[in-house]
């Protein structure tokens, strides 16, 4: 008998791997008609939106290291410390009793008995590199016989000091003092020290450490700022967002109080939970569209806050401010508005062509004020590009006057967005114009996985092949501070040194970086893939209310018990999650104590299926009542029952968005018995015995293969964007017809990688990041295996 050589046997197996690999592959036709080329892609069409949220200005591009430098804050000295050396007693508090000038009104006073040393850690640590200059200022004056000198040193974490120098003749009076700091070594966690003794009284304003080193010249953090021109932005939208409408009347955005002089612009407790410097103000703004190639749109507050309303007769300074902000972007010199942007050092106007007002605001409220102020901009400057909003409730934009163009927003699941992958193609084309201003897969998105890329980069092919109809589009939130994130996911993660992309950014970049000029028309035949049923583990949570939950079990369809929950000493087995929850365990429950958004405690097996989830629950405070979740995949995923949400007004059970709402609260001090039960499509949810919810959520199918096309008229390069949707590879013919000359080779880039729940991290920021390569193939033959779980970008040339 005759074996085979071992090598025989290798490529029958492989042969035989392949043949079976092969027949199972899903297959699919692409077909281009490259000889009907369709309209022009705009060339706005990718672009940024920069809000500051998640510490994205202070605490993150705009460079200031000192943290509550002005003293604003608070009436407490937040991020302050103050420690008294050699028995010395000195006391520090926040003073308004002689402010530095009059918008400026507090400054830290330090009653000085013995020596003393003042510390402030910056956002969780100062990045100091070796051998870059550094720039400490401060205003300074002495009262009570206060006369020595004091030290400002920059130390490392372990208490070294990196540079430092001596400042000395203090006035009555504020004084700036400046120094030229070295630093001799590097530390991204190092600390300002301000150290001095004596006795006497110092005051102290405008504390401020900054790298003299900016992007360009022009105060911002480079690598941060690199991170946003990599993106190669067409346009960017700014500063918000939620931010520029703010909690309340008191807290809008006016960006009158944010140019000029740094000491004298106006602070601004932020809906995002923290004081802004406005270091970043309107004219860092526009100088950063500047220098990013960027058209920029400017967002104006219209009158309205998250929370109340500017009563439409005293709308007179809203509409004021548009106009003067379009003065202050783009008048000559000799006008007032013009001339003072020339003196904060920009004679050349800024060219500001796009302007929107307000933000998600919707509603009668708002079509009113978007009458005034439309009819007042339009009067002026009847060229200015428009732009009004639509709010999440899908009330429709305003007719009178037609806007320009028409901002939408998306937060969804991966599914929802390939499925709105289509949407556009169907939108009217007499209609204005549309920006997609903020979107982002926000369900099973973790902290940014490959799978909300994908999501995203199905949906970014709809938008370019109806880029006749969408004209701009930005991803939202772009930035987050990894120490304080108030929103998830974001696109640019960063810490005070370091920065990655998410996968998602990637696609963004690969969009944007190849976006041709004009569209082809294509068809794709790739066959449907039906959701998968839902897995995860379950959970309880709160939003902004206090509360405790006891005799959790989790049974199985057929009365096994999975899981049982026992507090009667700690919370071993559960994950507690939240910025600032205040989880505990006491008399036999689990109990959250902190007001604060989006706190969780997540257990059990995440490959789970059908169950039946039963729990008691009660309210101790707050505005709201439980939220008890179910099929949790991922860290931050958000499926759950939300029990006396929307300020204790409904319930409904979150999936892709609220569903089945109903009006429901939640009774302060009664233990409710609550009951989930689901059951491949179906979900019933019973509060104290009464059933509340019955839905059926059919799995919907969704196509394997999403793509669009466009070429390069210069190169005459065609560029085809290519996402699979499936878990599995598809084995795609191309059909590019109607091309007498192809050269056979093409360039490609490929995101993907072994799980689409991969995510990038500060550690491995390129984990998930596209991989370039070249192909040949042979005539018109092209054939290609798009991963599962892909994003593809081919580029062929022409001969
Ligand atoms: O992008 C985060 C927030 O989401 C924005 O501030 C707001 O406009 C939207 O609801």
């Amino acid at each position: 008998m005759r074996y085979p050589s071992q090598t025989m046997k290798t490529l029958f197996i492989t042969a035989a791997g392949c043949l079976i690999a092969c027949s199972i592959l899903a297959q699919a036709t692409i077909t281009v008609d490259v000889n009907k080329p369709g309209h022009a892609v705009p060339p706005t069409l990718w672009g940024i939106f920069f809000e500051d949220i998640n510490l994205s200005a202070d605490g993150g591009i705009y460079p200031e290291l000192v943290r509550n430098r002005s003293f604003e804050d608070s009436d407490q000295p937040d991020h302050w410390k103050l420690s008294n050396a050699a028995g010395g007693q000195s006391a520090m508090n926040v003073d308004d009793s002689a402010p530095l000038n009059p918008l400026n009104r507090h400054s830290l006073r330090v009653k000085v008995n013995g020596a003393f040393t003042l510390e402030n850690e910056g956002y969780w640590g100062m990045n100091i590199v070796k051998g870059d200059s550094y720039t400490f200022r401060f205003a300074a004056r002495a009262t009570d016989g206060f006369t020595n000198p004091v030290n400002a040193k920059i130390v490392s974490s372990s208490g070294n000091e990196l540079a430092g120098a001596e400042i000395s003749r203090f006035a009555g009076n504020w004084r700036y003092h400046t120094l030229d700091l070295v630093a001799f070594d590097s530390d991204p966690k190092a600390r300002l020290q301000i150290s001095g003794s004596g006795q006497g009284t110092l005051f102290l304003d405008m504390v401020s450490l900054m790298p003299r080193t900016t992007w360009k010249g022009h105060g911002l953090r480079t690598d941060l700022a690199e991170a946003l021109q990599a993106l190669h932005p067409s346009f960017m939208r700014f500063p918000g967002g939620n931010w520029i409408e703010g909690d309340d009347l008191a807290h809008m955005y006016h960006w009158k109080t944010t140019i000029g002089d740094i000491d004298a612009r106006t602070p601004l407790w932020n809906t995002w939970g923290y004081n802004t410097t406005q270091g970043l103000g309107f004219e860092e703004y526009l100088q950063l569209c500047e220098d990013l190639g960027a058209e920029p749109l400017f967002d104006i507050n219209c009158g309205m806050s998250l929370h109340d309303s500017v009563p439409l007769g005293q709308m007179g300074q809203w509409t004021q401010d548009a106009l003067d902000a379009i003065d202050y972007a783009n008048g000559p010199t000799n006008t007032v508005w013009g001339g003072l942007r020339a003196q904060n050092g920009h004679p050349a106007p800024f060219h500001l062509k796009y302007m929107e007002i307000g933000n998600e605001n919707g509603g009668p409220d708002y079509y009113a004020r978007w009458l005034l102020l439309v009819n007042a901009i339009r009067a002026k400057y009847p060229d200015m590009q428009l732009i009004a909003n639509t709010d999440l409730r899908g009330r429709p934009y305003p007719r009178d006057p037609q806007p320009d163009i028409v901002d939408e927003h998306y937060y969804e699941s991966p599914e929802s967005f390939t499925r709105r992958a289509n949407q556009y193609d169907t939108y009217s084309r007499s209609g204005p114009k549309i920006f997609v201003g903020e979107y982002a897969v926000t369900r099973n998105a973790g902290e940014g996985n490959l799978r909300a890329a994908i999501g995203e980069a199905a949906f970014m092919t709809g938008i370019e092949r109806n880029s006749d109809v969408v004209i701009m589009a930005s991803y939202a939130p772009l930035f987050v501070n990894v120490d304080h994130r108030a929103w998830n996911p974001d696109l640019i993660s960063f810490d005070s040194s370091r920065w990655f992309g998410s996968p998602g950014y990637y696609v963004q970049q690969m969009f944007s970086e190849n976006r041709g000029d004009v569209t082809l028309p294509i068809t794709v035949d790739s066959g449907d893939v039906v959701e998968k049923p839902a897995i995860g583990c379950i959970g309880v949570g709160t939003w902004n209310t206090e509360a405790e939950f006891k005799d959790i079990k989790v049974t199985a369809p057929d009365g096994n018990v999975l899981f049982t929950s026992d507090f009667s000493t700690n919370s071993d087995g559960w994950k507690l999650l939240g910025d600032g929850a205040e989880w505990k365990v006491q008399d036999g429950a689990l109990r959250q104590t902190a007001e604060k958004e989006f706190i969780r405690a997540i257990a059990g097996d995440r490959s789970w299926i059908d169950y039946t989830l039963e729990l008691k629950a009660r309210k101790l405070g707050g505005r709201e009542g439980f939220l008890v979740l179910f099929h949790i995949n991922n860290d931050q995923d958000r499926v759950w029952w939300n029990i006396g949400g929307w300020n204790n007004t409904q319930n409904a059970v979150e999936l892709d968005e609220p569903t089945d709402m109903k009006a429901g609260y939640i009774e302060t001090g009664h233990w409710y018995d609550i009951k989930i039960e689901v059951r491949g499509i179906s979900i019933k949810c019973w509060l104290d015995g009464k059933l509340i919810h019955e839905i059926l959520k059919p799995r919907e199918a969704t196509h394997r293969l999403y793509a669009s096309t466009t070429q390069d008229r210069r190169t005459g390069d065609i560029i085809l964007k290519v996402v699979n949707a499936a878990d599995t590879p598809v084995n795609t013919e191309i059909k590019l017809q109607g091309v007498p000359h192809l050269s056979g080779s093409g360039k490609s880039m490929v995101l993907t990688s072994n799980s689409p729940w991969d995510e990038n991290s500060l550690e491995e920021p390129a984990k998930v990041s596209p991989e370039a390569g070249t192909f040949d193939f042979p005539g018109d033959n092209l054939h290609r295996t798009f991963p599962g779980n892909s994003v593809t970008v081919l580029r062929i040339g022409m001969k």
